[in-house]
């Protein structure tokens, strides 16, 4: 399978340090809203698709995807059988379809590709429909660049499927005190499977 660089799609200004302190007001905000608008840069999305030892079996989901970047590097560099970002803003959410438009160009005349399994929802990803929701819940690896403090959103979601055998990596910051199973020597990458919930939380054993 060819393996495409994604480079030249030309992804803007990344933020790969601590943002809490930049968006004060959105840890007050009582809507579901879990983090203001930053991407990580194309070396960190690397790296972590890389710590968490993706595979071309895998499914991918990023929960609040920005321009797509962490999809379309997993669908395009690393061959996963489906991508999907989810992003509420819709000014992104439209960016980041452009940007997964010039992908497809890049995969055509790779016959293996299936470039239909490169997807963009925009949405708020608490109000998905069936059809969304069920392809979000065949994810094998999801995606978490979000503030700490709205992370308890997503706790019962992501240990539902953390026991079905899914994995997932937070970026810059811990999720809530789940113990990672792999992080990056700086810790802007951490990764969580189902060892991670605590066992007290633990449906199943
Ligand atoms: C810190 S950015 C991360 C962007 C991208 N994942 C990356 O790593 O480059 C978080 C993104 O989540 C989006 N977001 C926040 N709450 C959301 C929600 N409830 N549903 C969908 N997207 C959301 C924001 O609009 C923002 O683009």
């Amino acid at each position: 399978m060819k393996r495409i660089d994604v480079s030249s799609i030309g992804f803007g200004e990344a933020c790969d340090e601590g943002f809490e302190q930049l968006f004060p007001f959105l840890d007050d905000d009582e809507s579901n809203v879990m983090a203001p608008i930053q991407f990580a840069s194309l070396e960190l999305v690397r790296s972590a698709l890389q710590i968490a030892e993706i595979c071309s079996k895998d499914k991918i989901c990023d929960i609040g995807c920005g321009d797509g970047r962490f999809a379309i590097v997993s669908f395009c560099e690393y061959g996963v059988q489906q991508s999907i970002g989810i992003e509420i803003d819709s000014d992104l959410a439209t960016l980041a379809k452009e940007k997964v438009k010039r992908a497809k160009e890049l995969l055509s005349g790779d016959k293996e590709r299936n470039s239909d399994k490169l997807i963009i929802v925009e949405g708020n990803f608490f109000e998905l429909d069936e059809k969304q929701q069920a392809l979000v819940e065949e994810s094998t690896l999801f995606i978490v660049y979000l503030l700490k403090d709205k992370m308890h959103l997503l706790e019962s979601f992501l240990r539902k499927q953390l026991e079905k055998g899914a994995r997932f990596i937070s970026i810059l910051f811990p999720f809530l005190d789940w113990k990672p199973i792999k992080k990056s020597d700086d810790e802007k990458v951490l990764v969580y499977s189902k060892d991670s919930i605590p066992k007290s939380n633990c449906k199943s054993t």
